[in-house]
């Protein structure tokens, strides 16, 4: 294509895709150019075998495929309520028993039998492969670890423990007893989750080596997160204004497509990876 075709070719998909809503175009790829999905996953396994450090930020849609609901979309808690009501840490202070009952109860049952599936297998094999170093998660779920990564940034904290809201004491969730809402410490005080609800701080630590591993990565893989929650979703904008390429993976568009990801690979994370990772394997 001649030079000045080109320029206005990419500003006029650059305008529709921000006119257009995703909902009309549910199949198309990530801009109008018809990139195949076979073309798509070729260019992700060529670009993770020339890659030599490897981030991904993940969300709440990687654990979906383990039966765990996201927060936004289609059948999301969200949709059922209302986050500054439940999920945020003034309600849980003005009323924890509500917050245990409506949010943090179902939680833990869906928490303590889910397992890790193909999106989290996949990344695990990534850090086998010696790609992938560091999984910077917004889950709580703990499924990464689960699934064998090792370096993983609980962005959000963890629902693998809770603490006391007095003495700081922490207990394995899995081992609450929740017959009496909200559960206590033994000093009497109220449990709440190790995580962080809306209205708190990220935890310093996470922040800060998220910050570094985002900065010094060269490729990072955004999977199942609709990147509009701060300051998580600056991550990936650490990552390209540093030269890393970014790679969404995700079955819906997000703020950061064709903005700060070089292309979005339309899919659910279990299925995308599987065919990564064997393009992958095939060439390396
Ligand atoms: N594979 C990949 N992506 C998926 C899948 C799937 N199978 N299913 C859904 N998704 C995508 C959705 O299209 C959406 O973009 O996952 C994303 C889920 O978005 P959210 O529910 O907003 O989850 P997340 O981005 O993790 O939310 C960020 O918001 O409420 C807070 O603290 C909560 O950590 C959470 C933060």
């Amino acid at each position: 294509m001649r030079p000045l075709a080109f320029f206005f070719k990419k500003k006029y998909e650059a305008l529709l895709n921000r006119i257009i809503p995703t909902s009309y175009y549910p199949t198309r790829p990530f801009n109008l150019n018809e990139v195949s999905m076979d073309d798509l996953i070729k260019q992700a396994a060529d670009d993770l075998a020339a890659a030599r450090n490897v981030v991904a930020l993940t969300g709440a849609g990687i654990s979906t495929e383990s039966g765990i609901p996201p927060f936004r979309g289609k059948g999301g808690l969200w949709e059922k309520f209302d986050p500054m009501e439940i999920a945020h840490i003034d309600a849980f202070m003005r009323d924890p028993a509500r917050v245990w009952n409506l949010l943090v109860k179902d939680l833990k049952e869906t928490l303590d039998t889910a397992s890790p599936n193909d999106g989290h297998k996949g990344l695990a094999k990534l850090e086998e492969m010696g790609k992938l170093t560091t999984v910077i998660t917004q889950n709580i779920d703990g499924l990464h670890q689960a699934a064998g990564n090792t370096d993983v940034i609980e962005f959000h904290g963890s629902f693998a423990w809770q603490r006391c809201m007095d003495c700081s004491q922490k207990y394995e969730t899995s081992k609450v007893d929740i017959s009496e809402i909200p559960p206590r410490c033994s000093c009497g005080g109220i449990l709440r989750p190790d995580a962080v609800f809306f209205g708190e701080m990220i935890p310093q630590d996470a922040m800060w080596r998220s910050r570094q591993a985002a900065s010094d990565c060269d490729l990072m893989l955004v999977v199942g997160t609709s990147a509009v929650v701060q300051p998580a979703a600056l991550m990936p904008v650490y990552a390209k204004e540093s030269g890393a390429k970014v790679v969404e993976i995700n079955p819906e568009k997000t703020p950061l497509t064709l903005e700060i990801s070089d292309y979005l690979i339309m899919g659910k994370a279990g299925e995308v990876m599987n065919r990564i990772i064997l393009a992958l394997e095939s060439k390396i």
